[in-house]
């Protein structure tokens, strides 16, 4: 591996959505039938999930990411005057099978052929990431599916990230945590993770109290920043 922040890495772990999957691809798959306020449905569906993570966090009233997945799209749909049932129905449906973003699967190929350990640390309900994981042909690279399940609470919590550590046994600094979420960055940063922001939207950097080791516009760019030496 180049002599870089990431020398110390032993494992590589993912933020799931936003960074391997791309939440857009829902709504995209029936533009047709929502029309003009797709986008805005789209949109505020994610902002609405995220938001309701942290808020169910602080209030310490959790419910899974999948009932929170759809309290997001009821707000969302009703935000636009949308009320159909069969299409709420046929999206959250969809987010069981999700799209990667382009360079995620041959990211994650070439990375488990270098020899490094994957995971993924998500808010997402298991049976949902394994779903969409499973869809995209990505499952079995991974070592690790790890959510929040059982923990009861989201990021940027950091007893979150404590359970990447719990369960890859290794020290925060040798976990290299990607994610395309600002704020999770900053919030692994905090914990002590290696952290890559994979920021495809070119968005400003958020202002909180730790910035990303390395910003990249998609996962390959962190290829040549891990490659393993040759064994000799
Ligand atoms: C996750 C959300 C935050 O996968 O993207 O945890």
């Amino acid at each position: 591996m180049s002599d870089n922040v990431f020398s110390s890495c032993r494992a590589f772990v993912f933020d799931a959505y936003g960074t391997l999957f791309d939440v857009g691809s829902a709504v995209d798959r029936f533009k047709g039938s929502i029309g003009d306020e797709s986008d805005k449905l789209s949109s505020l569906w994610r902002q609405k999930q995220l938001e309701y993570t942290w808020l169910r966090s602080l209030m310490g009233d959790f419910t899974d990411f999948w009932s929170v997945t759809g309290d997001a799209l009821d707000y969302a749909m009703a935000a636009i005057g949308k009320k159909d049932p069969a299409l709420r129905a046929k999206l959250m449906e969809t987010y069981l099978s999700l799209d990667t973003f382009p360079e995620v699967v041959e990211t994650l190929k070439s990375l488990k052929a270098q020899g490094h350990k994957l995971a993924i640390l998500s808010n997402g309900a298991k049976h949902m990431l394994i779903s969409a994981a499973k869809s995209s042909g990505i499952l079995t690279l991974f070592d690790q599916i790890i959510c929040v399940d059982d923990l009861k609470t989201y990021k940027p919590h950091p007893d979150v990230y404590q359970l990447a550590v719990d369960q890859l046994e290794l020290s925060p600094a040798e976990i290299s945590f990607q994610s395309s979420n600002g704020w999770d960055i900053a919030g692994a940063g905090h914990f002590g993770f290696r952290t890559a922001w994979i920021n495809r939207s070119h968005l400003p950097m958020e202002r909180l109290s730790h910035t990303a080791d390395v910003v990249l516009q998609g996962l390959d760019e962190l290829l040549p920043l891990v490659a393993l030496p040759e064994k000799a």
